[in-house]
């Protein structure tokens, strides 16, 4: 089939890419000349796994290309739109201009039968309201959200654990979930769920999945927080609880908490919905989650505080991880690059490293130093601080050869990745969180 894709950020581009590996005809579409021209090229504009081979397969074979001009979505049989719908700048709520902007760029280049399908994630009620417009040229408008994460954005996009679609109670929403259908095939007939909804079902299921996830994070940061005063183990907590399926073991991992473009923004943007809507406290709990999430980065920066003797001013602190979580270079709502800056902002001189986010890292946070190999970070340090758990850090890092690096030998596990028994056993003074 062919189809279009309006808005190539991290959504866009690797629905895009993902769509013509299995076989679809797809133009991508973005008003950033910068960014069509590296995607033109093969080259991603941001770290995915397997983003750059997809693309340059796409290309080659023909079936995929950039454009930032939107009369090229002329002729697809379905217009996704992937662009952003950031926090706004003076509240909690989404700031759905993008959104409009792109659905108007659009109208002109759709014919009666067309198809537009909403990607990003919006608060509820975003569909409904924005129908009218589109089937007033003949098209139809439906929501099908997007559940990747980031470090295994094609995976989720080309084998998704379920697809959901939006559509409008009438015989043109039947058929258009229809061509939604055909357009996922290779998942369908894997046995992959397809779910239609009404529009407002399916926005809520992007925001009550991302509403769950951080309720989840943050239940375990809570129990971490007891765990602390009473000297049990969350990590073995963790374990034990998660071997009852009903709660199961994913997305209990205390530590610093959750960041990221999607999770923080999301639950603030249902919260400021449900405000509106005038049903806020039935997700009060949502603003708990998230005080909580934040107060964790706290506890990191006291215990490294407390490990030195009550003052980090004028040690070298350095902190694996830049990235909100491994597999990316996303420093979006990073909770360790938080824990960096509050450090810095406590007089310590901060080296910060990670594998794939220095660059990303330094435009935002110049204030902090970088470097960039792990070794060389290490090197001279009174304290590290673990705060994104590569493989880099958490599996390839001996205590010993750590030790052989450091000034100091004390360790701070953000993230509850390391052993505390191989760290304390080569010298180290090991604190994790949650743990005694
Ligand atoms: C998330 C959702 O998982 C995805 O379905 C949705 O489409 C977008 O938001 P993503 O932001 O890529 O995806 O990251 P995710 O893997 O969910 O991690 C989010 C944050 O939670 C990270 O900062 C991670 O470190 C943290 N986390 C995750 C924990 O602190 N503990 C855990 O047990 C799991």
């Amino acid at each position: 089939m062919k189809l279009s894709v309006i808005g190539c950020g991290y959504l866009g581009a690797v629905h895009a890419a993902s769509m013509a590996s299995i076989g679809h005809d797809v133009v991508g579409i973005d008003i950033d000349a910068g960014k069509i021209d590296d995607l033109s090229r093969g080259v991603a504009p941001f770290f995915e796994p397997g983003l750059t081979e997809i693309l340059s397969e796409g290309i080659a074979s023909g079936r995929l290309s950039f454009t930032t001009e939107i009369a090229a979505a002329a002729g697809a049989a379905v217009h996704f739109i992937g662009v952003g719908t950031p926090q706004q700048k003076d509240g909690y709520a989404a700031d759905l201009t993008f959104v409009d902007e792109a659905i108007d760029a659009l109208l002109p280049s759709l014919t009666p039968g067309d198809i537009v399908a909403g990607k990003s994630t919006v608060p509820v009620g975003t569909a409904s309201m924005r129908a009218g417009r589109v089937e007033a040229t003949g098209a139809t408008l439906v929501w099908n959200p997007e559940f990747l994460r980031e470090g295994w954005a094609v995976q989720d996009t080309i084998d998704p654990d379920r697809l959901v679609v939006g559509v409008p109670a009438t015989s043109a929403g039947e058929r258009a979930a229809e061509v939604l259908r055909k357009v996922y095939h290779p998942a369908v007939s894997k046995g992959t769920p397809f779910i239609v909804t009404d529009f407002a079902t399916a926005e809520l299921v992007k925001v009550a999945a991302n509403a769950f996830l951080a309720t989840k994070i943050s239940f375990i940061n809570a129990m971490a927080e007891i765990a602390e005063v009473t000297g049990a183990d969350v990590t073995l907590l963790a374990d034990a609880i998660g071997h009852d399926e009903r709660i199961g073991r994913r997305f209990l991992g205390a530590g610093i908490g959750f960041g990221g473009g999607c999770l923080p923004k999301d639950i603030r943007a249902f919260s400021a919905r449900a405000e509106e809507l005038g049903r806020g406290e039935s997700v009060n709990f949502l603003r708990e989650m998230d005080t909580i999430n934040l107060r964790r980065r706290e506890r990191a920066v006291s215990l490294v505080v407390d490990a030195l003797d009550g003052s980090v001013f004028g040690s070298s602190i350095t902190v694996l991880g830049a990235a909100f979580k491994p597999h990316s270079d996303d420093i979006r709502d990073s909770p360790g690059l938080d824990v960096a800056v509050r450090l810095r902002g406590l007089g310590a001189n901060v080296t910060v490293t990670d594998p794939a986010a220095v660059e990303n890292a330094r435009r935002v946070h110049p204030q902090l130093t970088y470097a960039q190999d792990r070794d060389t970070a290490l090197r001279g340090a009174d304290a590290v601080v673990l705060v994104t758990e590569w493989d880099e850090y958490r599996r390839q890092l001996s205590p010993d050869h750590a030790a052989s690096l450091t000034r100091g030998r004390v360790i701070v596990d953000g993230r509850n990745a390391l052993d505390p028994a191989a760290w304390r056993a080569a010298g180290w003074s090991y604190y994790g969180m949650g743990r005694p």
